[in-house]
């Protein structure tokens, strides 16, 4: 490693961060990490902080999981790469083939189609469901629902079933063919509606009016997150996920379930569409499948859908979708290792326990501190802090303010995730009480310091 001076002095000279503006980056200089324990990730300074945010909604187990780190340096020596493409396979993809198709029966899914990341994932999901309605004669069906913040991936089709401006407006003209509808989001929605209950009514009037205006007979698939993520940690009331299956359904449309943060025990519930007691035709999982330490991904197929595919003798089945890397045996011997530790933990309970403290705690904060506009969570571990300037106007609060916040906030020990007006905090489902105790007590500090 090159000594700490240079990599300050050269922190974002030469390389351009992901959904940052270059200008910025250069003006501020991010973070530099360099090693991480257990739950806790460790700066260039030597500073140790929890890390609230779980990479990125992805390492669910910590950062010293021992049997996935052997599985990647075990593979690596075995077979560190071959293609996947027709005409050869590698042991790995078919053990975690089977490892999926249980984990996920419950959900009604039985095959699996492997990607290299969640963007890729929504990709091959959505150019699925347009294919399954080929095969079936009905090439009519080619649109795209989707709710206003969700987050899809930054792919050009993922952008386009995209609910948030940010990532969508430099790069437009997107896909044709894709709408949105308003989110089950209680703090702010066009319906000035505050309970949730109601409100998802009025959200699924609102997507079954748009099916109907579309024509349902041009319409591929919904594809909804079970609990919006980084458009803010939005839960919707427990008729919502429900009521867009039954809609779905009605109207011969494919739901897609984007779980690419949810699977694997986020909400407290093994998979996000479980949680709501849904089933869906299409679930993209991505990130806590190797615990984020290989990128890898796989979109789990529901019996019905495969079946058209794999019945089909017109050649219309023939799938068009792949990556070099779908299927790498090492990402498919950290997903094996890391499924097989994320079983024997049961993380999902401990989700649920620490996500319940999480969020009463959080709740205990907005009462000190009347910034905090708005707390979200209950639902496992992922909330959000919504801040404001005004409680009664919900002014979003300035980019600066925020800022500050976040940085007394890591200067007590805690890095937490700053997205638009929103504090987000996803950590790793292996966080004990008391580390929540100590994400709560920098949070205070970081309002403090206001
Ligand atoms: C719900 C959802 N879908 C898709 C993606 C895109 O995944 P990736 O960043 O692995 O491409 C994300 C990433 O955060 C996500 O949260």
């Amino acid at each position: 490693m090159k000594d700490s001076n240079f990599l300050k002095e050269n922190n974002a000279r030469r390389l351009w961060h992901p959904m940052a503006h270059p200008a910025e980056s250069l003006a501020t200089p991010p973070d530099i990490i360099v090693e991480a324990e257990g739950v806790e990730i460790i700066d260039i300074d030597g500073r140790r902080t929890i890390d609230a945010v779980g990479g990125l909604w992805n390492v669910n187990l910590g950062y010293s999981c021992q049997p996935v780190k052997d599985a990647i340096s075990t593979q690596l020596n075995r077979l560190p790469y071959y293609s996947i493409f027709r005409g050869t396979t590698n042991d790995n993809v078919i053990e975690l083939a089977e490892m999926l198709a249980a984990f996920f029966a419950p959900d009604g899914l039985s095959r699996a189609f492997y990607t290299s990341g969640g963007s890729d994932g929504v990709e091959v999901a959505l150019r699925l469901a347009r294919q399954y309605h080929k095969i079936r004669g009905e090439g009519g069906r080619v649109k795209f629902l989707s709710l206003k913040k969700g987050y899809h991936g930054t792919h050009t089709l993922g952008a386009s079933v995209n609910g948030n401006a940010n990532f969508r407006t430099q790069y437009e003209p997107l896909m044709p063919g894709c709408y949105h509808t308003p989110a089950p989001y209680t703090y702010r929605n066009p319906f000035n509606e505050t309970d949730p209950e109601r409100l998802a009514q009025l959200c699924l009037a609102a997507i079954e009016d748009e099916i109907k205006f579309q024509d349902p007979s041009t319409i591929a698939a919904f594809i909804m997150e079970p609990v919006l993520g980084a458009g803010g940690v939005i839960p919707p009331h427990a008729s919502f996920m429900p009521g867009v299956r039954a809609l779905c359904s009605r109207y011969g449309i494919l739901l897609v379930a984007d779980e690419v943060i949810t699977a694997f025990g986020r909400t407290g519930s093994w998979s996000g569409s479980r949680h709501w007691g849904v089933q869906p035709d299409l679930l993209i999982s991505a990130k806590a499948i190797t615990n984020g330490y290989f990128p890898f991904g796989v979109v789990m197929v529901s019996e019905g859908f495969a079946e058209v595919f794999e019945k089909d003798t017109s050649g219309k089945g023939a799938i068009g979708s792949g990556y070099t890397y779908s299927g790498h045996p090492v990402g498919a011997a950290a997903a094996i290792a890391c499924l097989q530790e994320t079983e024997r933990l049961q993380v999902h309970l401990n989700a649920s326990a620490r996500g319940d403290q999480l969020f009463a705690g959080l709740q205990t904060l907005m009462a000190r501190h009347d910034v905090i506009g708005d707390v979200r969570g209950g639902h496992g571990l992922m909330c959000a802090l919504e801040l404001v300037s005004d409680r009664a106007a919900k002014t979003p609060i300035d980019k600066k303010t925020i800022t500050r916040v976040h940085r007394a906030t890591y200067e007590a020990g805690v890095m937490v995730r700053v997205s638009g007006n929103n504090i987000i905090l996803s950590p790793p489902l292996v966080l004990s009480e008391a580390d929540v105790t100590r994400i709560l007590s920098a949070l205070e500090v970081g309002f403090s310091s206001l």
